[in-house]
């Protein structure tokens, strides 16, 4: 009886660090907290348009008619109040990497959850499938916005 109660507890323990571990995970921060150190990529994505746009693309479209299931592809973190897809829909969610202290420095970033931009960061959404035609990762990396000289 009383190691049931033990065991009970154990997993009881073990649930709640779980939950807590899953409420710390990287939350949406918006692309105007990126353009405070980021300026010339924010401008650039405001200025080509067709991911800042994705989302007044969605809302017009008629075939197909815009739902709730636009918002993975077409918006930021599947919030409709983003402004389509934005920095984060791509660099990850921002809310733990965004500290310079943390962005100076790349493991950490990406142990913050800053995604790794490869050919599989832009299948996520043009996966070749339905009206979701593929993009070549290499060909199109440096047309999403400009990119600061290295
Ligand atoms: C407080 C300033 C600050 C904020 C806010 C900030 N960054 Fe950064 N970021 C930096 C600095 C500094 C670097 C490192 C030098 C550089 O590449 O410009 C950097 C680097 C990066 C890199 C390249 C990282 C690498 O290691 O490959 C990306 C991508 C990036 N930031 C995206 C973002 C996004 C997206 C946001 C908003 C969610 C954001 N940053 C918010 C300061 C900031
Ligand atoms: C799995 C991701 C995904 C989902 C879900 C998705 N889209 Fe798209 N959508 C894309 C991609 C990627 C493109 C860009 C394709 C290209 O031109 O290369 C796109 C392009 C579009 C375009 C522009 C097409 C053009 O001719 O310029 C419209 C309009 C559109 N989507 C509407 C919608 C609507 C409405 C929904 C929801 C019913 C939706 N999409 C769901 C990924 C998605
Ligand atoms: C969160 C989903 C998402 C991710 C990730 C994403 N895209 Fe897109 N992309 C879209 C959507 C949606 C559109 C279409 C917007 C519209 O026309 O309304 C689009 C449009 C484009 C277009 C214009 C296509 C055309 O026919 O005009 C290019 C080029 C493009 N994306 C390149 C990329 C590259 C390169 C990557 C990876 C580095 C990438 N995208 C990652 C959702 C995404
Ligand atoms: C459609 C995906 C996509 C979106 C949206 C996007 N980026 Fe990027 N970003 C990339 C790619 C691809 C690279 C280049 C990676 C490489 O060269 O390997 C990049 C590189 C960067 C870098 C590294 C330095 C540089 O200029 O190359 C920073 C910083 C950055 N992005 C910030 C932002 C900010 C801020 C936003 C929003 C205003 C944003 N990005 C929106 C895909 C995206």
């Amino acid at each position: 009886m009383k190691r049931t109660f033990v065991v009970g507890a154990v997993v009881l323990a073990l649930v709640l660090a779980g939950a807590l571990a899953a409420s710390a995970a990287p939350t949406y921060i918006g692309a105007v907290k990126c353009k405070m150190c980021h300026k010339v990529q924010y401008d650039s994505w405001v200025a080509v348009g067709k991911h800042s746009k994705a989302l007044e693309g969605a809302k017009a479209s008629k075939t197909p008619a815009y739902d709730a299931s636009c918002l993975s592809c077409h918006a930021t973190d599947k919030n409709e109040a983003s402004v389509g897809v934005e920095c984060e829909a791509c660099h990850g969610l921002g809310s733990d990497y965004k500290a310079m202290s943390v962005m100076k420095d790349h493991a950490k970033s990406v142990a913050a959850g800053l995604v790794v931009q490869d050919q599989k960061a832009c299948d996520r959404c043009h996966d070749g499938k339905d009206h979701h035609k593929k993009v070549d990762f290499a060909a199109n990396k440096a047309t999403v916005h400009e990119h600061k000289a290295k």
